[in-house]
């Protein structure tokens, strides 16, 4: 079985509608097809300021979230990041592979430091990437299933699988796989409901643009029936002309598993309230028993820490493997 790995980061509490048909979806399918790892990633979340009582709140209900949205512990391994120390040790070793001028053109980093100010960006921040590609070297991923906005992180893990591999292995030999982005295209960017121009994110302008699985699906529903769309009438999917009608319908196909042109069928000669309405309703019954058993898990967190800890027991297996290869490549003394 080809293997994939992903991870998602617990810093905003709740996960918001991008992060679920852009990944966590995927994630959920592919179990059936690959030897699955999942990660909740704490030592990404600590690159910007955080509360520590939160942060430990956050990293089980974006567990306790992974598990609602249909991750099975027997099919998946699902762990936390900081449960495997090889995460940061492997980190370390790819900082030393890295570029300075390489990860300077990381896009996420120059968005998110330029939104800080110099003296507020943490050097972790900047080397978030390279930690993002330790965690996918580490278990000899095949495929990496994110969202549009990680692609050029799996890119530069591409880039130093490869260097690493030149410099220290064998043409038959490599030591690490080089790994493919897994980006489902019709989802692979889910825009905001309030500015179809920009991704969904935790960052909107405008909260009214952000649909939070966890917040009440009332005030959900709201937001998709203010979705802005256009002066137009016609229900047609044309991500250039009507981004917001053409978001609504993605997430609409895809919350149901209908195609988009059968939703254009089913639409034609209705107006755009009757879709947003529409829509409404099946996020509603589509989020609820989400929500269910989110606090379901919540409610039994001895279960919940046996899961993680079993997951990390199966990950640190896979890691710490690499990590032994890694060393005595590099050159490092065993430890007897
Ligand atoms: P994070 O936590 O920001 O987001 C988790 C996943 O959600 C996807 N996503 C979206 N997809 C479609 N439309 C959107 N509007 C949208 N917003 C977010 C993201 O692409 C992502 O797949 N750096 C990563 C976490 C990470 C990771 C890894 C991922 C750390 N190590 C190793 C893969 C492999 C991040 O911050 O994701």
């Amino acid at each position: 079985r080809p293997r994939v790995l992903s991870g998602i980061q617990p810093t905003a509490g709740s996960f918001h509608l991008g992060n679920y048909l852009g990944a966590v979806r995927q994630w959920v399918a592919l179990q059936d097809t690959h030897d699955a790892f999942y990660m909740v990633v704490d030592l990404h979340a600590i690159t910007v300021p955080q509360d520590p009582a939160e942060l430990r709140a956050n990293t089980r209900l974006a567990a306790a979230q992974l598990l609602a949205a249909g991750l099975d512990p027997d099919r998946c391994t699902l762990f936390v990041q900081s449960h495997v120390p090889e995460h940061a040790q492997l980190g370390w070793v790819m900082n030393c592979l890295t570029g300075f001028g390489e990860a300077s053109r990381m896009t996420q980093f120059k968005d998110k430091s330029a939104k800080q100010g110099a003296d507020r960006t943490t050097v972790g921040l900047f080397t978030y990437p390279v930690l993002q590609v330790a965690d996918i070297l580490l278990y000899q991923a095949n495929a990496v299933p994110v969202g549009e906005d990680q692609r050029q992180h799996v890119e530069l893990t591409r880039d130093l699988a490869v260097r690493f591999n030149t410099r220290f292995g064998t043409a038959d030999d490599p030591t690490f796989i080089v790994p493919e982005p897994y980006i489902v295209k019709e989802t692979a960017k889910i825009y905001d409901l309030q500015d179809p121009a920009v991704k969904m994110s935790k960052s909107a302008s405008s909260p009214k643009g952000l649909v939070n699985l966890l917040d009440e699906p009332k005030a959900s529903a709201k937001k998709f029936k203010s979705a802005v769309t256009d002066t137009d009438t016609v229900i047609r999917f044309d991500p250039e002309v009507k981004p917001g009608v053409s978001n609504l319908l993605t997430i609409y196909a895809t919350l149901t598993q209908t195609s988009v042109p059968e939703l254009e069928e089913r639409y034609a000669g209705k107006g755009y309230g009757a879709l947003k309405t529409d829509l409404a309703e099946v996020f509603v019954e589509w989020v609820t028993p989400f929500r269910d058993r989110t606090q379901e898990y919540l409610g039994d967190p001895e279960t919940l820490d046996s899961i993680l800890a079993k997951g990390a027991e199966k990950a640190r297996a896979v890691a710490a493997e690499t990590l032994a290869t890694v060393y005595d490549r590099i050159g490092f003394v065993p430890a007897k």
